[in-house]
């Protein structure tokens, strides 16, 4: 039997996703017309023997989750389940703590996959090389190649090329050390438990230590463990850590941007397993160019054009002739007649005004080098100013009519007076 973790963070997560995550946590926006995690789940729900998923964070359980959490049981016929951390305890610390829940039924192995990711999970692939070298006690770490440049913000593989055992390990390295990147998605064996034991005792003193030196009744004993530091550093090398590489499509997703890019390839993904979720071109419909994902209760104009790489939530409203191009329009929003909509995301209940256009730049990855991902940009460039990024208008804000929009973030619950480019309107 085979479980899942997905490790969904907490609400001091997700910073760089604001304002869309001041909404409702990040891992549940919908991306391709589906929550983020979704797709994990639906990546999950077609590997053989897969019995349970397990959310782990440090969201406060809320409607959102719950409501998520029994469609999807339905949905995939496998049970769901959300265990709070009471606090952020790393990326390995929520592992150790529920480990009694994680371990019941005696599960053969489990999948860890860190939610702000996205791809076509070679999870099945990912089963056959372990049983390949062995089974037993080892762990596999997806890993994807990348640039010599980006793999500094990714926690960096060298591996045996042969036996495709890990080497050395370095979590976001200073200087270059390897393009082979870790995914944030890993196959593990049950007596992981028995490393992360170690690890957390030794913490425990450590901190006992030095809080017996620092004598603060303040200082809390820490139950953070980190996957990556703690586990894998010293695991490398040891003959049980190993990698999977894959070259189907994976990216982050920590900027609104590049969910815009996962849109674009979870909606490609749809032409091999789900066509029927891609509307089609037909009399009286709106016009489809490529990939365009529109939930049933929405209501597009025939005269309205789409695409490609757009995808439309629940009742939301496309009038007349409007334009919509690389983007993502959330619940409840209304694009009124003849607005065009360019390289943004359009949250939840907001109003665009006629002939208005809103526009964004995309954050797609450098087209002429192989293995790009995409940047993760600061908002802001060293001189101060505003970097180009696709335009988010947060939820119930109203756009007014015949202005323009152009590289803007909208907070939620704000007008509009007129036109507005490169700004942040708080
Ligand atoms: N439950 C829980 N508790 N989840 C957490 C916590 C925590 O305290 N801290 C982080 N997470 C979750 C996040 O929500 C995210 O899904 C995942 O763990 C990793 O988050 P980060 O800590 O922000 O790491 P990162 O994304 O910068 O880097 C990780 O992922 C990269 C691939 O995307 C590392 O594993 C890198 O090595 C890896 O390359
Ligand atoms: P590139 O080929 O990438 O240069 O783009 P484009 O020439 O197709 O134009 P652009 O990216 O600006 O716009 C995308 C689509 O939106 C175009 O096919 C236009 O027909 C349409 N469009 C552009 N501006 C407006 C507008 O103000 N209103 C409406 N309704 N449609 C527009």
């Amino acid at each position: 039997m085979i479980k899942t973790i997905i490790l969904i963070g907490g609400p001091m997560k997700g910073t760089r996703f604001r304002p869309l995550s001041l909404e409702l946590p990040k891992p549940l926006f919908p991306v391709a017309g589906y929550p983020i995690i979704y797709h994990h789940i639906e990546a999950c729900s077609k590997v053989p023997h897969m019995k349970e998923v397990i959310l782990i964070g440090f969201y406060q359980p809320n409607d959102a989750l719950n409501k998520f959490i029994s469609n999807v049981q339905q949905e995939f016929k496998i049970q769901v389940r959300y265990l709070q951390e009471y606090t952020a305890l790393g990326t390995a610390g929520g592992l150790y703590h529920f480990r009694d829940q994680i371990l019941a039924g005696n599960p053969d192995s489990f999948f860890v996959m860190n939610s702000d990711v996205c791809g076509d999970f070679p999870l099945k692939e990912m089963l056959s090389f372990t049983v390949q070298k062995g089974g037993g006690s080892h762990c596999t770490v997806l890993g994807t190649e990348a640039t010599r440049q980006q793999s500094l913000n990714y926690g960096c593989i060298v591996e045996n090329k042969q036996s495709h055992e890990i080497l050395h390990y370095v979590e976001k390295p200073e200087t270059y050390i390897s393009t082979t990147i870790n995914c944030g998605v890993y196959l593990f064996s049950p007596d992981i438990f028995s490393t992360l034991e170690k690890i957390f005792k030794k913490n425990q003193e450590d901190n006992y230590k030095s809080h017996e030196q620092d004598c603060d009744p303040n200082t809390q004993m820490k139950e953070t463990i980190r996957l990556e530091q703690d586990i894998f550093v010293p695991m490398a090398g040891s003959g049980k850590l190993y990698v999977y590489q894959t070259d189907r499509f994976w990216s982050q997703i920590k900027t609104s941007g590049a969910a815009i890019y996962a849109n674009r390839h979870y909606l490609a993904l749809y032409q091999n397993w789900h066509k029927e979720r891609l509307a089609k071109n037909g009399e009286l419909k709106p016009q489809i160019i490529g990939d365009v994902y529109i939930h049933p209760t929405a209501d597009v104009h025939p005269t309205a054009v789409l695409g490609p790489n757009v995808s439309v939530g629940k009742h939301a409203t496309i009038g007349e002739g409007a334009r919509v191009r690389e983007s993502i329009v959330l619940e409840g929003a209304v694009l009124q007649d003849h607005c065009c909509v360019l390289y943004s995301v359009i949250g939840w209940n907001v109003t665009i005004g006629q002939w208005t256009r809103v526009e964004g730049t995309p954050n797609d990855p450098n087209p002429n080098k192989p293995f790009a991902k995409v940047d993760v940009k600061d908002t802001f460039s060293p001189e101060g100013k505003l970097n180009p990024s696709i335009t988010v208008i947060g939820s119930n804000v109203q756009v007014p009519s015949e202005v323009i929009l152009l590289n803007a973030m909208v907070l939620p619950d704000k007008s509009l007076g007129g036109s507005c480019k490169n700004q942040i309107i708080l």
